[in-house]
This record gives structure tokens, sequence and C-alpha cells, in this order.
């Protein structure tokens, strides 16, 4: 169950610096506390674009318009938002050890001294699943594989226990195993902290799976926006149904259950 409006999004319009037309156009979403929602679309949609209005993480002169509404005080980016970028190089510091970057992180926006903020360091790495947490603090980023440094990158994102993380197409590099993994321990880190998740993905197969509430972008608006399930099952956009019959093209019967055995009389 999702709680209380966290975000209200109206009308909200960005160029990006130098640019005429905009990469988000008039688009209007609500994010409740608790709630899963995945944001789809094709590639220049304004997803990253959205995402990163909600974050504030657009540069000085971008225009914007309309308005982001949150429940409270303006939230701050590291504290009350978490992120994670698809590329792990774009949260992790390849010079510094995993514990360095975490215990930085967590002293930065939590009284902690500094063997508490190594102990949670260490809870933080066990939560997201790395092996081994104690022997991973010493560690460099380039030791871990791709989807164990996508782990960190989530322990870092999480580390101040923000109300809103916001994965921006976290998992599309990695292989479809690790992909299925990292989808699941977001889902379970958001049911047991409940924090609000902000899923950004191609794979509608994905968003399904993870998500309470599919939204769907093209070409700088929202078209769509409804329950996972129905926006799956019935999707009244004609273009929802395109992304969706362009999943099952490239998967094959993966949506409609195995292949029937061969049946002899
Ligand atoms: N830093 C930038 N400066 C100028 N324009 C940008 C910038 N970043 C994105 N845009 C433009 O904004 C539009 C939306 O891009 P955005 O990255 O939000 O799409 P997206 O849906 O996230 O695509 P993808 O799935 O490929 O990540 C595009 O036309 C893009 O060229
Ligand atoms: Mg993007």
């Amino acid at each position: 169950m999702t709680g209380a409006p966290l975000l209200t999004i109206r009308d909200l319009s960005v160029i990006w610096p130098g640019t005429e037309r905009p990469a988000v156009a008039g688009v209007s979403l609500d994010l409740r506390q608790g709630e899963r929602l995945a944001l789809i679309g094709e590639s220049g949609s304004g997803k990253s674009t959205l995402a990163r209005a909600i974050a504030g993480l657009l540069p000085p002169r971008t225009r914007l318009r309309g308005g982001l509404h949150w429940a409270g005080d303006t939230p701050r980016l590291g504290r009350d938002i978490g992120y994670v970028f698809q590329d792990p190089g774009g949260s992790l510091d390849p010079l510094l050890s995993i514990g360095a970057q975490l215990v930085e992180t967590l002293r930065a926006h939590l009284p902690l001294d500094r063997a508490a903020a190594r102990d949670r360091a260490q809870a933080l790495l066990t939560q997201v699943r790395l092996p081994d947490p104690a022997a991973a603090l010493a560690a460099y980023p380039h030791q871990f594989s791709g989807g164990q440094r996508q782990r960190i990158a989530i322990a870092l994102a999480i580390a101040a226990d923000p109300k809103l993380l916001i994965a921006d197409e976290a998992t599309s590099a990695l292989d479809m195993l690790v992909q299925a993994e990292i989808t699941a321990l977001l889902r379970e880190l958001s049911e047991t902290r409940g924090m609000t998740l902000l899923f950004i993905t191609h794979d509608i197969a994905l968003a399904g799976g993870l998500a309470d509430r599919i939204a769907v972008m093209r070409d700088a608006h929202l078209v769509e926006a409804g329950a996972a399930r129905q926006v799956i099952d019935a999707p009244t956009e004609a273009y929802t149904r395109q992304l969706l019959a362009a999943h099952m093209d490239l998967n094959g019967p993966r949506l409609v259950g195995p292949a029937p055995e061969a049946v002899s009389a």
C-alpha cells in the first residue's frame, strides 16, 4: 500500500540550455510515499530529463516552467533523494575504497563518528547483498563486477535513508539475470524502508515486475500513467501497445509461458 503524496508535478516543462525544444513538455504526475513508479518510453523521450528535474540535477541555465511541489521541505539530493545512474562510474570514485566512500557519504549527512559510520557502511553492503561486506570495505571499485558495482552504488544512494530513490536505467547495462536480481533488490529495499522508487527503464516487462504504477513518455510528453497491470494488460495508448509489441518481438514467447512439449499421437 502506498501513502500520502510525496511529490506533485504540475504542467512541468524543461528546456535544456542552448536548445529550443522542450525535453519535457507539460508533464503532470504524482508520486506517493512508498510507491514504486516505473517510467518507460523510447530513447530521447525525456525520462532522464524528468528525473533530473525532480532531483534538482539540471544545469543552472535550464529553463523550467510549471511546478514541483514537495510534501514538506524541499529535499536535498544525497540526503532525501538517492540517485543511481546507469553507469556506476557516475556514483563511485575509482580512487577511494568502498569503505571510505560510504563513510564519507554517511558522515556528510548523519551525525555519526567514524566507527559508527564504518559499522553502518558494512550493514549497508549486507543489505545490498554484496558478498563478504567486511572485506569489500577495504576494496576499490575496479575489483568488483558491473552488477556488484551497481549494488555498491545503491548502498551509497540509500546511505542517508532517502525518502525517494531514483534509478535511471540502473540495470540496463547488466545481463538479464543480474538485471533481474538488482531489480528485485530495489523492490525489496523500497518495501522494507517504505522508500518511494522511481525506476526508469526501456524494458516494459521489467517495469511490470517491479512497479505499482507505470508512466509512459513519448516525445517529451507523458502519454499514459496508471496501475502497472492495467497499463500492461489494457493500455489505452497506441504507443504503449507498440512498446509492448516491440518487447514481444525482441523476447519471443517469454511473456506467454514456456513452449509446449511436442505431442506424439
Ligand atoms: N545535457 C543536455 N543538453 C542538451 N540537451 C539534452 C541534454 N540531455 C538531454 N538532452 C535532450 O533532451 C531530450 C530528452 O533526453 P533524455 O536524456 O531525457 O531522454 P531519455 O528518455 O532519458 O532517453 P534514453 O532512454 O536514451 O536515456 C533529447 O532530445 C536530448 O537530446
Ligand atoms: Mg535517459
